[in-house]
This record gives structure tokens, sequence and C-alpha cells, in this order.
């Protein structure tokens, strides 16, 4: 299977087995924005419950809040979002489609690319062994001009963009003749910029004044309270406080299913600590959050850490956890040593102190942040694509298995009684009875059993227990393995600890320490 036929694979399994709604479907569905149904919203719960738990459980120093979505509009000023919170946008005049100007030329540059890499690879074919594809990239003339025409992009997009010269933006896609993909025409308007947030009012009355914004990231609820929590938490640095929450982005350029979306949600964790530590802790922050992607069994060869060359003017350090979805290798969490840049700027706009007061030392100062960022949704479709899987099993018969760590599994069981007769329909129910206060389990008797197996498979449940004639006299059912499918005798009484042993999350964190 390739990898396009992968991801439309994943799309539509989600649809058809409770995963992912598009939002308001009936009316033709809204763009950008999506529903989780039946099994999509206890995968998500359980994603968010296994970053929860390593965040505030395992760590001593990591305090959890929840703090609202409408925060003071002067919260947006001081972070910079009103200001700066922008992608640099352009219409076509004939399509009346709005795209954003800077994917617009890293798709003319991705273009550019291929191009090059397709000369590469003819000159690889006539040449055999004695190619050398370093010296062949930097004097072929061909390879050469489409190279210097990409970082010509680059750096016209970057001077363009730092310094609010956004006709130099449009000049460049004139010159290099980029069309519209609908019409076809190079029909442009002026490249201007779009703030990313969305505003509501807060009172009835439109007034300008009470203008509000739904929080384009969870993290300004925690800078905002940093005090609150210190104080009443009576935290001492180095300490971190954790929430998770919707953030809301006015994405034009929304694609990729649920991998961009207009309303989604993050999980973030800022760590608060001296000035002049923050580098360590950003170094233990980088590792220990691949740690947590990497114990749910993923290939390590499907992430890779992206470390920002060019920083945001107050970061001095920052790195993407990347992985390799079907279309490539894509961010899905964000690590930033952001400095004081956030309390300081938070200081100056309300006129109150955000410092610390160090006990040890008798010194008052504002704390660097190291910020821990993953978007919720992300990590929800990683699962799904490194889930997914075709297998040909016995008979020849085709199976879709969704391979999820059982921890994170929307059902942990499902209690199967073979017939539906001779009282073990009876039997089965009794057993799910026993179970439910701890598991979230499922129990049908409709169909043939390898039916039944094959629907818990395509969910992702880890076990499934059959109830058949000789458990009524032996007390003992069938516990079959989604992944091996091989199935052994346990008694009844044994099961509630198989499957906490197996589907609890404890096993899972204890690999984080
Ligand atoms: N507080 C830092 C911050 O918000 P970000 O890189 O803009 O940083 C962090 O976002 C994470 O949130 C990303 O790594 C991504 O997983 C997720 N994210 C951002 N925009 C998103 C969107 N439109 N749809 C889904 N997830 C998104």
């Amino acid at each position: 299977m390739n990898n396009e036929d992968l991801f439309k694979k994943v799309v539509s399994h989600c649809k058809e087995y409770g995963f992912v709604f598009p939002s308001s479907e009936i009316y033709d569905g809204l763009a950008a924005v999506y529903d989780y149904g039946q099994n999509g919203v206890e995968l998500r719960n359980n994603i968010r419950q296994y970053w929860w738990k390593a965040m505030t459980q395992l760590q001593t120093n990591i305090l959890g809040i929840d703090a609202a979505i409408f925060m003071h509009p002067k919260t947006w000023k001081a972070s910079g979002h009103i200001d700066g919170f922008s992608d640099p946008m352009i219409d076509n005049k004939d399509s009346k489609k709005r795209y954003r100007a800077d994917v617009l030329l890293e798709e003319h540059q991705e273009k550019l690319r291929a191009k090059a890499d397709k000369e590469v690879e003819k000159a690889r074919a006539r040449f055999g062994d004695s190619f050398d594809e370093a010296m062949y990239r930097s004097t072929n003339p061909r390879v050469v001009e489409y190279l210097n025409a990409i970082a010509h992009i680059d750096n016209t997009l970057k001077e363009g963009l730092e310094t609010g010269n956004l006709g130099m933006i449009k000049a460049l896609i004139e010159e290099l003749g980029i069309v519209c993909p609908v019409s076809g025409s190079k029909n442009w308007t002026d490249v201007r910029q779009f703030n990313l947030m969305y505003s509501t009012q807060m009172s009835a009355v439109e007034s300008g004044e009470d203008s509000l914004y739904l929080r384009p990231e969870t993290a300004q609820g925690i800078f905002v309270n940093f005090l609150n929590v210190q104080k009443s938490g009576r935290a001492k640095i180095p300490f971190g406080i954790a929430q998770t929450g919707k953030a809301f982005r006015n994405e034009i350029v929304a694609r990729q299913f649920i991998m961009r979306m207009k309303e989604f949600e993050q999980m973030e964790m800022q760590f608060f600590c001296k000035p002049g530590t923050e580098l360590e802790w950003y170094a233990y922050w980088k590792e220990q959050r691949l740690k947590w992607h990497l114990a749910l069994g993923t290939d390590k060869n499907s992430y890779r850490y992206h470390d920002h060359v060019k920083l945001a003017h107050y970061a001095n350090a920052a790195v993407d956890i990347e992985f390799d979805f079907p279309f490539g290798f894509k961010e899905v969490e964000g690590i930033h040593s952001r400095t004081d840049f956030d309390l300081s700027k938070h200081e100056e706009f309300s006129g109150k102190k955000l410092r610390y007061f160090d006990p040890e030392t008798n010194e008052s100062y504002i704390p660097y942040v190291v910020e821990t960022s993953i978007g919720l949704d992300r990590m929800f479709l990683l699962s799904l694509c490194a889930a997914y899987q075709e297998e040909t099993v016995e008979g020849g018969e085709l199976r879709t298995v969704l391979k999820l760590h059982p921890a994170l599994a929307p059902v942990k069981a499902a209690i199967l009684p073979l017939v539906k007769k001779d009282g073990l329909p009876e039997l089965a129910e009794k057993i799910y009875n026993d179970l439910r206060f701890d598991f979230k389990l499922y129990i049908e008797d409709k169909d043939s059993i390898g039916k039944r197996y094959r629907r818990m498979d395509a969910i992702g449940t880890p076990f499934c227990i059959t109830v058949d004639h000789d458990s009524i006299t032996n007390d003992d059912v069938t516990i079959r393995h989604r992944d091996t499918m091989e199935q052994r005798r346990v008694k009844v009484s044994e099961l509630r600890d198989i499957l906490a042993k197996e589907t609890g999350m404890s096993a899972l964190l204890q690999k984080l320490v």
C-alpha cells in the first residue's frame, strides 16, 4: 500500500468505524472542523490521559490547571498575537480563492526540488557507482539553477516578512509565474496579513471595546496564572504548569484532514526555571517528550527532531518533534525555550509584578520558561496512521486491524458468547457486568464469531473474550489477542488482572521513569 492509499484508507476508516466525522455533515460539513465519534472520543480521552498523567502524576513538580477559553483582550496584546499572529494571504481575482502566499511559494519550491532530484537520479543511473552526488549538485548548471531559485525564494520571502514589505512577496509570485490551481490564472490581488484569531463580543451590545478573542493557544492561560498557582501550590522553582484544552485559529489553508483544523486541542506545559538553567531543562524536555512518544511502541525511525535554525526573537532554542505521516515528516509537537518573554510582557501590560521570590538566595526574578506543546488531534492522527494495517490471514481473508497501544484502545475487551443460546449470553453478561466498573467493554452476540472478531480488530480492541459451552462447566473462557490472534484458555476469575496488566496505563507510564 502506498502512502497516498494509506492516508485515504485511514480517513475513510475513521468515518466508517466512528472515530471522526465531518462537522455538521448533514449540511455538507464545515471546512477544517471535525467531530469525534464513539470510538474517536475514547481514543482521544486516552491520549489526553496518558499526557496528563505523564505530566501531573509522574512529575512531582508539575501542577495542572484548566483556564477559560475567553481571556482579557489585553492578554493577546501582551503576547504579541494581535500584532503578529498572522499569515500573508493572497486572493486570485478569477477563482475568488484565497491562499497563503508563503505556502504558494513553498509549493513552487517543492516543484523545483523535485526537478533537481530528477536530474540527479538520471545522472546516477548514467554514471553508476562512480557517481558523486555532492559534486553533481554543486556543478551541474541545470541543478544549480534550480537550487539557486529555491534559495532566492527563501531569501525574498524572509526579507518580505521581516520588513513587512509584502509587495516584494507579490512581485516574487508574479516573477515566478505562479498560477492559481483552480482558475489557472495569474490575476492576483496584493498580499495582505490576515490575523488568525477569531473574535467575538463579551456583551450583547457591539462596541468594539469589549471584543474578545477565542484563544489561539492554551499557553497564555498558564502564564497569567503563574503566580496564582505558584503561591497557592507553594511551588518552588523549577516547577511546571500543565493544561489541555481547545484552541482556535482561522487557518485559511486547512489541509490533510485533522492535521490542520480551525478548532483543535492542545496539551501544553510551561516549565518555570531559574534564568541560566533553561538550556539544561530544554535538553531534558526534548529527550523526555520523545520518550513519551516512543513508549507507545511506535517505530523510532518514524520520528525525528527538527531543530530550528531561525529562532523567534524571544527564543534561545526550539525544536519540533516530527512524525513521518503518509504525506511526509510533519510537526506533531514543539519544545521551545522562551526565556522570560511572556511573563515580562504580561508584567508590562498588566502592571502587576510576576516575579518569583527565591527563599534560598533572597532574590526576586522573572523565571525563564521551557514550553512543551503538542496537538491532541495531530497525536490522534499519528496514532491511527501508525496503527492501521491490512493483513492477509489464514484462508486468504483480508483483515484490517488497528494495532493501537492497548492503553490507548477505545475498547479494552469484547465479551462474545459463541452462540446465542444455551445460557452463553447470560454468562457473557455476568462477566461484562462484573468487569465494567474497571474497563470500557463491548458485548455482542450477533453474527458469526469471525465477523465479530474482525469488527473488534478494526477498532483496535486488544482482547476478545469468547464464552463457549465449556465456560458453563469449567468457569473459563477463551481470550484472543488482537495482534497475534492467538487464543488461550483462562479462568474467568483471572480476567480482571489480565486486563488491568495488559490494557492499563501503569505499564506504559513506568517506561517513562
Ligand atoms: N504555545 C505554542 C504553540 O501554540 P504551535 O507550534 O503554534 O505552538 C503547537 O502549536 C502544536 O499545536 C503543534 O505542534 C500542533 O501539534 C498543534 N497545532 C497547531 N495548529 C494546529 C491546527 N491548526 N490544527 C491542529 N493542530 C494544530
